[in-house]
Order: structure tokens, then C-alpha cells, then sequence
């Protein structure tokens, strides 16, 4: 919108490792990353959404903005969005604390997040959080420039992330490149870290164990190597 550019530009300037552009994202980045949403797709997140201008692609694509839930750090930017998108829910906070929000089973989360700035271990816990309420075979759909994926090869590790390539957007130099990130299935991290700690204090090897599910102990679920 006409304006955006100044206001995302001081933004910019106040905090650019947190912002991490100049200006906004471009419509068909937009179209890009809302691609296969529609009226359908149940609730979306989106993390870091700025200005709004992937989320106006959003709407675009039919996603009503009642299933929308915008996370933003930056209390400014969230008194923006609540103009622009009166039916989302806007929640100023980290993405890192989104289970904290009582958010799970989602289909989407969609992140304008400058990853490449963070440093890994942030990259971690806001994946993590991700993924904590993406329900199973849920994904997150991030941008970045240039054909790398802006998550490090030991975060992808870590948590056993598969990526693919969406799609890019030209002539921007280096191009907007868009990424589905996935999990191989459901990854619980509380039950993970507290493994993690148990094998930490006995000083067993860290191996593949099946564990009985706390709420349903006829069901086995798999617990990763940590
Ligand atoms: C590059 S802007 C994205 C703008 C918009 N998505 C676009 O593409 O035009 C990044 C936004 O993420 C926000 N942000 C940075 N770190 C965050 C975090 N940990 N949790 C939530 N929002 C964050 C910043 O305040 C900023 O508004």
C-alpha cells in the first residue's frame, strides 16, 4: 500500500536484524506463497507478516481472515495489521512462543521471518515452535533469497526437516525463492527434550525408543534420536 515503504523503512532501521528487508514483499511473491490456500485451508498462521502484504495475498486467495493468525513482534506493526485485518487475530509476541498461544492442528504456517539473519539457535526455537502446532503433515512455507534453504543444515538436521522448492520470483536479484519445509511425521519436542535430559543424567546412548502416549497408552509413538 502507498506509504508502506517509509513505515516499513523505519521499522527497517530501528531493528534490521529483526526485519531484515527494505521494503515489502511484492505481490507475486504473495501469490507464490498463498498458492494451494483458499477458503478450505482451515486456520493459517503467519509469523513475522510486517506490513501485511503477504497476508493481503492470503485474503486474496480466499483464506477468510477469520482463520488467520498473525504473529508479530513489533507492537507498532501488530496496531497496523489490527487496521488492515480487523477479523484476524493478531497476537504481538515471538513466533518462538506460539505454543504458548494455544494454537495446534494447524494446516499452514506461513513465515516472512528473516531467518538468514538469526543466529541458529533462534532459527531452532522458532522452528521448533513451528512445528510443535503444525498438525501432522502440516508445513511451513518460508521465503528467502537465492536457492539455499534460510534454515542451517544442523537446525534441517536436528529436526528432520524435508524442504522443497515452490517456486521463485523474477528478475529480482538475488530471486525470492519460496520453500515448503515438512516433517517425516508428528515430532513431539517436550517429549523429545525431556528423553534428551533422561539420557543426559543416566549417560545411556542416545537411540530410537518407542514410548507408550500419555494420553492414549495403547498407542506407541516413536521418539527420534536426540
Ligand atoms: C521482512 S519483515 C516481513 C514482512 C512481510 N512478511 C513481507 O514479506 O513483506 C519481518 C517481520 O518479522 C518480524 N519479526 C522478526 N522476528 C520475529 C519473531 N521472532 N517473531 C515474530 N515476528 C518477528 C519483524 O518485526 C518484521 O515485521
Amino acid at each position: 500500500m502507498p506509504g508502506d515503504f517509509l513505515f516499513f523503512a523505519r521499522r527497517a532501521f530501528k531493528a534490521p536484524g529483526q526485519v531484515g528487508a527494505v521494503m515489502p514483499s511484492g505481490s507475486a511473491l504473495g501469490r507464490l506463497m498463498a498458492a494451494g490456500l483458499g477458503s478450505d485451508s482451515g486456520p493459517v498462521v503467519e509469523i513475522g507478516p510486517g506490513t501485511g502484504s503477504l497476508t493481503r495475498a492470503l485474503v486474496n486467495a480466499g483464506v477468510p481472515e477469520e482463520n488467520l493468525t498473525l504473529i508479530e513482534m513489533d507492537a507498532q506493526v501488530c496496531a497496523l495489521l489490527c487496521r488492515r485485518f480487523p477479523k484476524a487475530r493478531i497476537v504481538n509476541a515471538p513466533a518462538q512462543e506460539m505454543p504458548a498461544l494455544g494454537l495446534s492442528n494447524i494446516g499452514t504456517v506461513i513465515s516472512g521471518l528473516p531467518l538468514l539473519n538469526f543466529p541458529h539457535s533462534l532459527q531452532q526455537e522458532i522452528i521448533s515452535a513451528v512445528f510443535q502446532v503444525l498438525a501432522p503433515g502440516g508445513r511451513l512455507v518460508q521465503f528467502t533469497y537465492g536457492p539455499r534453504p534460510p534454515i542451517a543444515p544442523e537446525v534441517r538436521d536436528a529436526l528432520r526437516l524435508g524442504w522443497q522448492r515452490r517456486g521463485k520470483v523474477w528478475p529480482i536479484c538475488p530471486p525470492q525463492v519460496c520453500m515448503n519445509f515438512t516433517a517425516p511425521h508428528p515430532i513431539d519436542f517436550r517429549r523429545r527434550a525431556a528423553h534428551r535430559r533422561r539420557n543426559q543424567i543416566s549417560g545411556r546412548n542416545q537411540e530410537t525408543r518407542h514410548v507408550r502416549s500419555p494420553g492414549n497408552p495403547h498407542r506407541i509413538r516413536q521418539l527420534w534420536p536426540c
